[in-house]
């Protein structure tokens, strides 16, 4: 059964605050920064490229809020950027964090097992400090360490600022910033995806579901949640398990060519408002059943919102023993069906929305089986 646990039991190696990004690798950053500024909101604040002496790559810092999302394509076929790209498609390459002292997170992982990436930056300039350093996890995802505290310059070293267009400007005021953040692993890694987070990183599980909690005739999953002593991290990790068909997991194991980020969920103080301006902006989420809402008031009691408007957006609720949240789940947003944003608002819960898994599940196999993959 999934319970939810307030005790620490990790040790805390080194002071590690937040997400500071996350980091997409895609086949047309210019177009992708076109998409998530027009439907999710974002505002392009810096880039780097060959007009400022970078000749292997372009990357677009966008901004909403306190979300940072970054867009990289890489310029040549012999990038170890485009392997990446031509394996997994579009998708999320670095998970990174914000810390008081990089190097020092950086050695303190390595001093016990993590694998360290080769792109280190340590930089000492007229603006300041500012250190990253990457150590890998799952599939061929990574994790950086952000040190920029002290750094006033744009961004990174080799960034510049962009203006922001006025005329495209659309924020979307009430996403605030990244709440978790979901992989995917392969059947039988879970757990020691468990062991690498709670022995690299010190960090604590605190909810555990497995395939009698979410399950369906076809399809089932085991998810477990890691996150920081400060709660503000929190990375669920799901594996399949077996079921008559093929589980959405597996889908996305196939199509992701192995382990991935599956999701992010952005936090929502308002998530009416998200979730009418993202459909606005024309982005596709998945269905909710009508039915749905027939019992929704005697499973989750009274919520704050009108429960016709939840219907009309299709916005989920579950209630746990703190409280309750909203949430809602994109439809995949690449070609390969991969990566998906969610968009949560919590009044209490520090849940997952574990009771609205059976229905989302549905859901998903619903489009699964419309791509013949199920
Ligand atoms: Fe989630």
């Amino acid at each position: 059964m999934g319970f939810i646990t307030n005790e620490w039991r990790g040790t805390e190696f080194f002071k590690i605050h937040d997400f500071h990004h996350i980091e997409y690798l895609v086949g047309n950053a210019k177009q992708a920064v076109h998409f998530y500024k027009s439907a999710f909101g974002f505002n392009p604040i810096a880039y780097c490229g060959p007009e400022t002496g970078i000749r292997t790559h372009v990357s677009y810092v966008l901004k909403n809020n306190c979300n940072i999302f970054i867009f990289t394509t890489p310029l040549s076929s012999k990038s170890e950027m485009s392997n990446w790209l031509n394996k997994h498609g579009d998708g999320i390459y670095d998970i990174a964090f914000s810390v008081d002292d990089a190097c020092d997170a950086y050695e303190s992982c390595l001093s016990r097992g993590a694998t360290g990436v080769k792109n280190n930056i340590s930089s000492l300039n007229d603006e300041g400090v500012y250190k990253k350093y990457s150590i890998r996890t799952y599939g061929d995802t990574i994790h950086s360490f952000i040190e920029d505290s002290k750094y006033s310059g744009c961004w990174a070293p080799n960034f510049t600022n962009i203006k922001s267009d006025d005329v495209f400007k659309t924020e979307h005021n009430s996403l605030i910033k990244i709440d978790h953040i979901v992989g995917n692993v392969e059947e039988g890694k879970m757990d020691e995806w468990k062991e690498y987070y709670e022995n690299i990183f010190g960090f604590t599980n605190f909810v555990r579901f497995d395939d009698s909690d979410i399950s369906t005739q076809y399809s089932s999953l085991r998810s477990i949640v890691m996150r920081s002593k400060n709660w503000k991290i929190k990375l669920p990790i799901n594996e399949p398990a077996s079921g008559l068909k093929k589980s959405q997991i597996e889908e996305y194991l196939d199509f992701n060519e192995g382990p991935g980020v599956q999701h992010v969920a952005i936090l929502s103080d308002d998530i009416i408002d998200s979730i009418s301006k993202l459909r606005k902006g024309g982005v596709e989420f998945l269905d909710t059943p009508d039915t749905y809402y027939e019992n929704l008031s005697d499973r989750v009691q009274e919520v704050d919102e009108d429960i016709r408007i939840l219907q009309n957006l299709k916005i989920l609720v579950d209630r746990d023993k703190e409280g309750y949240l909203l949430q809602l789940f994109t439809k995949p947003l690449e070609d390969r069906p991969t990566l998906f944003i969610e968009i949560i608002q919590r009044k209490g819960s520090r849940g997952f929305g574990q009771g609205n898994f059976q229905a989302l599940f549905e859901s998903i196999e619903k489009e699964q089986a419309l791509r013949g993959n199920l």
